[in-house]
């Protein structure tokens, strides 16, 4: 019979089937990276967060213990360190999701780029992530549950002038990691990246910054300028990063692997 489904004894809230996991959680003192271990934390993970700037990351720490009441571990320092790796392994050896995310290379003319500048980007957004997701996916696919999420850009998709670097590296951490998320996916172990269009965070102010002075403009027209470019005539929240990030970490995720998430507004013009 038509409309007999017992919809009000159904629970309204979406179960994530993550609580008490464990996660690391890269480059997450603020942005992009803080707003996943908010979602994370919020859906009862005991987290490790990290970053360069110690005080930031004891505050973004605190405030996250306080909120939710999980359990947030530091680990301070620079990524591209093997030091600032190993340290956060040591964290968190038994990791169930592993969050790869890192402060972006900065915008550069193609003309400008140099060697060292292309080096310094792969190390950053394809070594760096590759590097942790090798250290953590045994034991993970050993355990039956994994979950890798990559921060990586829309500008893997549709190329940023001046973002060449950035785009480059992560095409290549995309690629690297294709075939890795199909061989762990048996062992419930799952890779996929976000790609980002325009969030509002501190590095995507500089950017804008950057605009208004090359246009003679003011920072706030140069941001209404950019938001109406954008079908959805807003920049994106953080936390709605946090939340597919921690979607694509829960339970609920594990048929969904080696894919590339575009979360931009509808920005990037294609169907497909
Ligand atoms: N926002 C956007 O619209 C957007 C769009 C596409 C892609 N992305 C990419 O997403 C990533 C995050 O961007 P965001 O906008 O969130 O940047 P953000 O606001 O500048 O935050 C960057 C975070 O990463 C940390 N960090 C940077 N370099 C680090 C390093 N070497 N080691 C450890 N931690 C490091 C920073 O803390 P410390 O400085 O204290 O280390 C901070 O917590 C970047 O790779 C960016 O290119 C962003």
């Amino acid at each position: 019979m038509r409309g007999t489904w017992p919809v009000e004894r159904r629970r309204l809230t979406l179960e994530l089937g993550i609580s008490g996991r464990k996660a690391i959680v890269c480059a997450s003192s603020k942005g992009l990276g803080r707003a996943c271990a908010v979602a994370l934390a919020e859906a009862g993970c005991d987290i490790v967060v990290n970053g360069r700037d110690r005080e930031r990351l004891a505050r973004t720490a605190r405030e996250i213990r306080e909120a939710t009441g999980v359990a947030v571990h530091e680990v301070a320092g620079d990524l591209d360190d093997s030091a600032t790796r190993a340290a956060l392994i040591a964290a968190c050896p038994e990791a169930d999701i592993l969050v790869n995310n890192n402060g972006g290379p900065p915008f550069k003319a193609f003309g400008a780029i140099t060697r060292n500048d292309i080096l310094a980007g792969v190390e950053s957004n394809m070594l760096t992530p590759i590097a942790l997701a090798q250290a953590l996916l045994p034991g993970m696919a050993m355990r039956k549950f994994g979950r890798i999420v990559n921060i990586t850009s829309g500008s893997v998709r549709a190329p940023i002038a001046g973002l060449d670097v950035s785009s480059g590296a992560r095409a290549g951490l995309t690629a690297f990691l294709a075939s890795a998320a199909r061989n762990h996916v048996r062992d419930n172990v799952t890779i996929n990246s976000i790609q980002p269009g325009t969030f509002e965070t501190d590095r995507q102010r500089s950017a804008l910054e950057r605009a208004a002075a090359q246009r003679g403009v003011s920072l706030e027209t140069a941001r209404a300028d950019a938001q109406a470019r954008n079908p959805a005539h807003r920049f994106g929240e953080p936390a709605e990063i946090g939340a597919l990030c921690a979607f694509l970490a829960s339970a609920r995720a594990g048929f969904i692997t080696g894919q590339n998430i575009l979360i931009d507004g509808g920005a990037f013009p294609g169907a497909f």
